[in-house]
């Protein structure tokens, strides 16, 4: 059951992921989807959306009758319990034609603000006494802060266990992302450097070139702190820190994620502006054309205190990590749309190649996470001549996937995962917790004082300059992402 099947994210990804493990023969035939929404619909008018979405997001030309015909609609009012026991009597009716074995998914795709009372009533009106499995995948924003996510928790916990809860972030479902810990783990060469004697410093960037587009209502809420921190920087932070776990088990891998959020410094009062930076957006040029200031976007404050770029400088207190250096950046209307990681090496001992001045180039392991997809190794090789110089060269592996058409969308991985039951690649409610206690204290300061200098960084830029500086008060700098 899909609430929310007339908005954004359903057409855009769930209808489109479902098409395609369908096409693969991941779905058996014994399978239906609930479209759930406050608009009236026939099934016939959802079914259309449901080809209309899977024709936008790729196959034109397939036969898409024998997939839509297991969509069903149904209209539905979050609030009201009659509205949930014609659902109820539905999706028996549905489990006893296609056999489903009383397994149910239910896929809140929706405004934030019904996600508990939805959980309340699956469990008041009986949806969720079945006879198969019952999951609930929820969609961000997990709350706006520790507290209200804890009020959230409560109310799913009424009505689901912690490992019925699928908590996404569309990150963890990236085929890069999921890579980091094969590229840590299944390499002889990397493990033995991964730590604080061998990395100076780890630098992550996710830029955007959109601008806040129609989500302002949400985003004036939110910031780039909550929209992206909290929760997409945090977890690669977590995926890159970690331990290796004794064994990739959801709860193995979970428990060493959740130990370096735990060993994260908190920042509090001055420390905070010392060590994280924020931004808006003023207006500029992508593409050549001219895009509106953050604050000029509709259903945005024209006074806006609200951060579209953050930069920060995050420490962790164990063994592997004191005193490296993890920088994060991410920010909408930036030069590029990039995810990238640099994991910068120290230089070694001494330089015996070094030619006027000139210092060798650091070894850098960047991973590249989208839009192209692969990891490069810089290192320094003799330069061709008669004289002994290096100069830097670069191993590159590209997946294949770099245009989207060979990687499964992050989407469609996470669908098929929650199917299949497992949970590593979604977040725990430890880490949720963890994550929000970390970003709380950054968003009370930023939301006590006003910053002055907003808007500070001109759209289709990297951000604004005491990004830069944050990194040269260490003596580093960003590596370029573009
Ligand atoms: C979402 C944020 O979680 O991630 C958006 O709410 C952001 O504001 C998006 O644009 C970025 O995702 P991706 O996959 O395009 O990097």
């Amino acid at each position: 059951m899909i609430f929310g099947a007339t908005g954004d994210l359903a057409k855009r990804k769930l209808f489109p992921s479902l098409y395609r493990l369908y096409q693969k023969g991941k779905l058996s035939e014994r399978f239906a989807v609930v479209g759930v929404a406050r608009r009236a619909l026939s099934n016939e008018e959802f079914q259309l959306s449901v080809k209309e979405s899977i024709e936008a997001a790729s196959d034109k030309n397939g036969n898409h009758d024998e997939f839509i015909s297991h969509f069903h609609y149904h209209s539905h009012d979050v609030t009201d319990s009659s509205s949930y026991l014609s659902l109820k009597q539905m999706a028996s009716d549905l489990d006893s034609h296609y056999g489903l074995g009383g397994n149910r998914i239910f896929y809140l795709a929706m405004a934030p603000e019904f996600f508990g009372t939805i959980a309340e009533h699956l469990k008041a009106d009986g949806l969720t006494d079945v006879a198969g499995f019952k999951r609930l995948v929820i969609e961000k924003p997990f709350g706006h802060d520790v507290e209200s996510a804890k009020q959230l928790n409560k109310q799913i916990r009424n009505a689901f266990s912690e490992d019925e809860i699928y908590r996404i972030d569309h990150y963890l479902g990236k085929e890069m992302v999921q890579n980091i810990e094969v590229i840590r783990f299944a390499n002889a060469i990397f493990e033995p450097l991964w730590n604080n004697r061998y990395i100076s410093n780890i630098q992550l960037t996710s830029s955007e070139v959109l601008g806040v587009e129609e989500r302002g209502r949400y985003y004036e809420t939110s910031g780039a702190l909550r929209d992206m921190v909290q929760n997409h920087m945090l977890q690669m932070v977590a995926l890159l820190a970690m331990e290796p776990p004794i064994r990739l088990t959801t709860e193995e891998i979970r428990s060493e994620k959740v130990k370096v959020l735990r060993a994260m410094r908190p920042l509090e009062g001055d420390a905070v502006n010392e060590h994280f930076v924020r931004g808006q957006y003023g207006k500029g040029k992508i593409d050549e054309e001219e895009v509106p200031a953050y604050r000029d976007e509709p259903m945005v404050d024209p006074s806006s205190n609200t951060e579209t770029f953050v930069a920060g400088k995050l420490l962790i207190d164990n063994f592997r990590w004191a005193g490296v250096p993890i920088y994060i950046r991410t920010g909408k209307r930036m030069e590029t749309k990039s995810t990238k990681i640099v994991i910068q090496f120290k230089d070694i001992p001494m330089n015996l190649y070094y030619q006027s001045e000139q210092t060798l180039n650091p070894n850098l392991l960047v991973i590249h996470i989208q839009p192209g997809e692969g990891i490069s190794l810089y290192l320094n090789a003799k330069k061709s001549g008669q004289n002994v110089e290096a100069t830097p060269v670069k191993l590159n592996f590209a997946n294949k996937g770099i245009d989207g058409i060979n990687t499964p969308e992050a989407y469609e991985k996470l669908l098929f995962d929650c199917m299949r039951g497992d949970a590593t690649n979604f977040t725990h409610w430890d880490e949720v917790a963890l994550s929000w206690s970390f970003v709380d204290k950054i968003s009370e300061v930023w939301e006590s004082e006003k910053a002055e200098n907003f808007p500070n960084y001109e759209s289709g830029t990297m951000g604004p300059r005491e990004a830069d500086q944050l990194l040269e008060k260490d003596g580093f700098f960003w590596w370029p992402v573009t």
